[in-house]
């Protein structure tokens, strides 16, 4: 079995794009439609039921456009949305950042002391506290919010002296000089930061794991598909889940070409700039969009 449809990712703005990369790499025969809301950024400062609303935005549009499963490429309306989103949406799959994240970092550390880098709004839900509990309960988790950084990077910023001063002064609590006390690992609970994983690594004086959700994800939402028969055209692998009892099912003959949608509620123009400018590689094409109270 298999299905052509495109996965779809949403995010407060390009910090998802960490999350798509990655999936493009693992799932290189999967389309893909990306949705990120620029307009409205951030979402860290946000309260609950705002997210929600622009959460629910996005999945309708995403469902809208016959995604056949959906990431929620932003930790802040996972912890936020998930559940309500998998209610709204019964029959699509759909896979949050926080859960890959934390089985990562729960198995990444060593002394079982984890600090967690997120949003505000992230923190204030405690979603990667319990995640990491239900991983090991015997992990401490130290969280601490640095809503300010996702502006600074949606404006195009990776190593300033802004950057540098917030996450100083988020995680220096979390590297204290007892050698008992301090992390071991730092998870980065929002999918802007890995881009500034260099900013975060040079203010960091000890040996320490930085761990982020971006692959974990895609290696999850891998499973979901096969076990979901949603494997794209000349992907299958063949799997446990495969139907008939006398072996794995071949794989589909005739590949699709996938095809890579990026949207925006900003404006093209500068998303395409501020893209090139923080990935690099070949230019991507911004295509408009207008969700919620905006739609004519
Ligand atoms: N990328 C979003 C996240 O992972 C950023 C949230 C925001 O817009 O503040 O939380």
């Amino acid at each position: 079995m298999s299905d052509p449809r495109p996965i779809g990712l949403f995010d407060s703005g390009i910090g998802g794009l960490t999350v798509l990369r990655e999936v493009q790499s693992r799932l290189p025969g999967e389309s893909t439609i990306y949705i990120g809301d620029s307009a409205r950024h951030p979402y860290g400062t946000r309260s609950d039921a705002e997210v929600r609303t622009f959460a629910e935005e996005l999945s309708d549009e995403l469902v809208g456009r016959g995604v056949k499963a959906m990431i929620i490429a932003c930790n802040t309306a996972t912890a936020v949305a998930l559940e309500h989103l998998r209610e709204r949406h019964p029959s699509t799959p759909i896979i949050g950042v926080i859960r890959p994240g934390a089985a990562a970092a729960a198995l990444a550390t060593r002394t079982n002391r984890v600090g967690v880098l997120a949003t505000i709004a992230t923190v204030r839900t405690r979603a990667y506290f319990a995640a990491i509990k239900d991983e090991n309960p015997a992990i401490v988790v130290l969280e601490r919010a640095a809503s300010e950084l996702v502006p600074l990077i949606e404006s195009g910023q990776t190593e300033s002296a802004a950057i540098t001063a917030a996450v100083q002064s988020a995680i220096h609590p979390l590297l204290t000089d007892d050698q008992s006390d301090r992390i071991d690992t730092l998870l980065l609970g929002c999918t802007h930061f890995p881009l500034i994983r260099r900013a975060i690594g040079g203010a960091i004086t000890t040996p320490i794991a930085i761990v982020d959700s971006a692959a974990a994800t895609a290696s999850f939402l891998q499973q979901v598909i096969a076990v979901n028969g949603l494997e794209a055209p000349g992907s299958s692998r063949g799997t446990a889940a495969d139907a008939g009892a006398e072996g794995h099912t071949a794989p589909a003959q005739v590949a699709v070409e996938p095809t890579h949608q990026f949207f925006t509620t900003g404006d093209t123009l500068m998303v395409e700039a501020l893209v090139q400018r923080l990935f690099g590689g070949s230019s991507i094409r911004a295509l408009p969009i207008v969700l919620g109270a905006g739609r004519r």
